[in-house]
């Protein structure tokens, strides 16, 4: 069975049954909330997964970004869009990637990736990027059968109504203001119809301090909602 650390914000951790370690979204050395620094992932990482460039979710800093930093460290394998990969290749040096798009899926020794429409902004902030300006996604790993969304940061959308019956575990944020507050987000919970529903990308900063009890009591029991804190570590 897979587990999944949280690590504040929307970086996630995934551990699968075989020892696979991936890491999603890792904003970590200017994260006031992150339990553990880049370095942390140094002493083994396999994929590293971005939904999107923003800096809450690569973790830009004055010289690059966590996700760059990581990956060169650990020589693990970049999952992102087709723009994220050709930019880490060319603008950063980091060769071992895997582009995708929205729609696509694709097969990985660990399991299956499909990227999944995210309605947000593109930018990558970090140096260099202008010219590498992308579309966000979501993305649904199926690992050790269990089939888990991570909905990257997104407003609500019609189209998940289209996951219905493909996602046993729903990680959405909730924080408002840059993504789906919590009642949209309950309200995406209600459409996906997951077994398990993990509220994300709330309370770091004041602009999206939520209490996840709105969150839970949207979702209306339509799924078992797990709120998980920084360092948090749950079986998927
Ligand atoms: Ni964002």
């Amino acid at each position: 069975m897979a587990r999944m650390i949280f690590h504040g914000q929307s970086c996630c951790e995934f551990i699968t049954s075989d020892d696979t370690r991936l890491l999603v979204d890792p904003f970590l050395s200017g994260n006031p909330v992150a339990d553990v620094g880049p370095d942390h992932f140094t002493d083994r990482l396999d994929y590293l997964l971005l939904t999107h460039g923003h800096g809450d979710h690569i973790g830009t800093h004055e010289d690059g970004a966590d996700a760059w930093d990581i990956l060169k460290a650990t020589g693990a394998q970049l999952i992102a869009t087709y723009e994220i990969a050709s930019y880490a290749g060319e603008v950063q040096g980091i060769q071992n990637a895997h582009p995708m798009h929205i729609g696509g899926a694709y097969d990985f020794p660990f399991g299956r990736v499909k990227l999944t429409p995210a309605a947000h902004g593109g930018m990558i902030n970090s140096p260099g990027a202008e010219g590498y300006t992308t579309n966000p996604v979501g993305m649904i790993l199926a690992l050790d059968g269990v089939r888990v969304y991570n909905a990257g940061d997104t407003g609500l959308t019609k189209d998940m109504e289209l996951l219905e019956g493909h996602v046993d575990v729903a990680i959405v944020p909730i924080g408002d203001n840059f993504t789906m507050g919590p009642e949209d987000a309950g309200r995406a919970i209600r459409m996906i119809k997951p077994q398990v529903a993990i509220p994300v990308h709330y309370g770091t900063w004041d602009l999206i301090a939520v209490d996840p009890q709105r969150f839970i009591d949207a979702v209306a029991g339509a799924a078992e909602v797990k709120v998980v804190a920084p360092g948090d570590e749950l079986e998927l």
